[in-house]
C-alpha cells in the first residue's frame, strides 16, 4: 500500500503538474479521478511544453501507466485529439499505457450546449469553462439520462439509449432558448461508434486494474484536477466545479478506498488566483497598472483551457488551512514563489473580517464569503531573481521568511518550493 495524492488547494491552476512529474520517478500507475477536460496542465518537460486537459500528466513519463477513473467526464473528441497530439510529440501511447474507466460518463454535443444556454447572458453565470462539464455530472446523477463509456462497445444498445435520451435532450435545449442547436440520435450514434472504434483498446476495467496493481505492490500516484475550492460539496459553493475535487474523491472516483492514501500533498501557489465566477476575498482588482495585472503578467495568469484572463491576488491562508485541512495535506508545496520577486513588500491574509466580527475560518457558502475583507499580515518583498536557486540556504532571508510563515500559518511542513516552470527550477526543502 503506497499511494499518494497530489490536490490543489486553492482555486485550481497551482501548477499540480510539475510536482505530478516530480514524483512519477517513484509511482507506477498514474490516476485522474474527477472533472474532464476543463482541467488545464502545462507541464515542461526536457525543454518541450506540453498541454493536456484530460489525460493524466503522469502519461508524459514512459514507464508510468495513466489511468482515467470512473469519476471523470470523458469528450471522447478531446480523448483522441490529446492522444494524436502526444503521438505526434513522439510520446508512445498505447492499450497499456493509457486505461480508461468503461465506467466514466460520456460527454455529448447536447451538454456543451446545454451549458453554453444556461451560462450566456444569465446574471447568475458561474463562469464555466464551456466543456458540458456541469450537465454531464448532472445527467450522471439523474442516471436515466447518462451514458457510460463501456456502452459505446455495444452498437445497438448505445442507439436505443441515445435514441431514448436526445429528443429529451431537445426538448429542454429548445426550452431554454428557440435558437438552440438541437441533435439526430442516430447521428451522434454513428460519430461515437466512429470514436469507439478508435477508443476500444483503452476502455477496461481500472477498479480491478487499480486493486490487483495495489496487491502486487504497485505505488499509485492520483492526481486530482481543479482545486479543493471548487470541490463541489465543500467549495465556495455554487462558483464550483461539479466534481469532488480535493481528495474527497478519491474514493468515488476511481473505487480505490481513502485508507490505501500514505502521503498527501497539498499544492498552493505563492499568491492565489481564480478564472471564472465567484468570491475571492484578497483578489487585487487594482487596474491596468495595479499588483493585480503585475502578477498575472509575470506568472502568465491565463487559462489553459480557455485562454481568460486569471484573477490575481494575495495569498489567502484563511482558505489554504481550510482546504489543506479538508484534503487531510500532510504537507505543502510551495508554487511560483519566484514570480513574487518584482514586489516591494508582500502580504497574506490570516484572518477575515465578517460582518463587524473577526473571524479564522472559511465560510463555506459564496454569499457569506463575498461578505469577508481580508485581515493582512504584511512581509517585506526580496526584490531579486531567484529562479537559478537550488538549495533552501541560497534563498534571501525575506524569502524563507515568506516560506517560513506559511508553514507557521498552515500548520503543516513545506516540502517543495518552486522558482520556474523547469523540472530543475524545484527547491526540496527537507
Ligand atoms: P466547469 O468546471 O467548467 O463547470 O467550471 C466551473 C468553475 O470551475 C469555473 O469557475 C471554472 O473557471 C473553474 N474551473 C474548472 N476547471 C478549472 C481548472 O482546471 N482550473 C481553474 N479553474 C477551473
Amino acid at each position: 500500500m503506497d499511494c499518494t495524492c497530489v490536490v490543489g488547494l486553492q482555486w485550481g491552476d497551482e501548477a499540480k503538474g510539475k510536482i505530478v512529474d516530480l514524483l512519477t520517478a517513484d509511482h507506477h500507475i498514474v490516476v485522474r479521478y474527477n472533472g474532464g477536460a476543463n482541467a488545464g496542465h502545462t507541464i515542461v518537460k526536457n525543454g518541450k511544453t506540453y498541454k493536456l486537459s484530460l489525460l493524466p500528466t503522469g502519461i508524459l513519463s514512459s514507464h508510468m501507466q495513466a489511468v482515467i477513473g470512473n469519476g471523470v467526464v470523458v469528450n471522447p473528441v478531446r480523448f483522441l485529439e490529446e492522444v494524436t497530439n502526444l503521438r505526434a510529440a513522439d510520446i508512445a501511447v498505447s492499450g497499456e499505457n493509457l486505461v480508461l474507466s468503461s465506467h466514466a460518463h460520456l460527454i455529448f454535443p447536447y451538454h456543451v450546449e446545454e451549458e453554453r444556454l444556461a451560462e450566456f447572458g444569465s446574471p447568475q453565470a458561474i463562469g464555466t469553462t464551456g466543456r458540458g462539464i456541469g450537465p454531464c455530472y448532472q445527467d450522471k446523477l439523474s442516471r436515466t439520462n447518462g451514458i457510460r463509456v463501456g456502452e459505446l462497445l455495444y452498437p445497438d444498445h448505445l442507439r436505443d439509449r441515445l435514441r431514448y435520451i436526445v429528443p429529451r435532450k431537445n426538448t429542454l435545449l429548445r426550452a431554454l432558448s428557440p435558437e438552440a442547436e438541437t441533435f439526430d440520435a442516430d447521428a451522434l450514434c454513428a460519430e461515437y461508434l466512429g470514436y469507439a472504434e478508435q477508443m476500444k483498446p483503452h476502455i477496461a476495467d481500472t477498479f480491478q486494474l487499480l486493486h490487483k496493481a495495489l496487491k502486487s505492490g504497485k505505488r499509485l500516484l492520483f492526481e486530482a484536477a481543479q482545486g479543493s475550492l471548487l470541490d463541489i460539496d465543500h467549495g465556495t459553493f455554487p462558483y464550483v466545479t461539479s466534481s469532488s475535487s480535493s481528495t474527497t474523491g478519491i474514493w468515488s472516483g476511481s473505487g480505490v478506498p481513502a485508507k490505501n492514501l500514505t502521503r498527501i500533498i497539498g499544492i498552493i501557489k505563492a499568491y492565489t488566483s481564480r478564472v471564472g465566477r465567484g468570491p475571492f476575498p484578497t483578489e487585487l482588482d487594482d487596474g491596468p497598472t495595479g499588483l493585480g495585472e503585475t502578477i498575472r503578467r509575470i506568472g502568465r495568469e491565463y487559462g489553459t483551457v480557455t485562454g481568460r484572463p486569471r484573477r490575481c491576488g494575495w495569498l489567502d491562508l484563511v482558505a489554504v488551512r481550510y482546504s489543506a485541512t479538508l484534503a487531510g495535506a500532510d504537507e505543502v508545496t510551495v508554487m511560483l514563489l519566484d514570480v513574487l520577486s518584482a514586489l516591494d513588500e508582500l502580504k497574506i491574509c490570516t484572518a477575515y473580517e465578517l460582518d463587524g466580527q473577526r473571524i479564522d475560518y472559511f465560510p463555506g457558502d459564496a454569499f457569506l464569503l463575498e461578505r469577508c475583507k481580508p485581515v493582512y499580515e504584511t512581509l517585506p518583498g526580496w526584490r531579486c531573481d531567484i529562479s537559478s536557486v537550488r538549495k533552501p540556504s541560497d534563498l534571501p532571508a525575506a524569502a524563507r521568511r515568506y516560506v517560513e510563515r506559511i508553514a507557521e500559518l498552515v500548520q503543516l511542513p513545506v516540502s517543495i518550493v518552486s522558482v520556474g516552470p523547469d523540472r530543475e527550477q524545484t527547491i526540496m526543502m527537507k
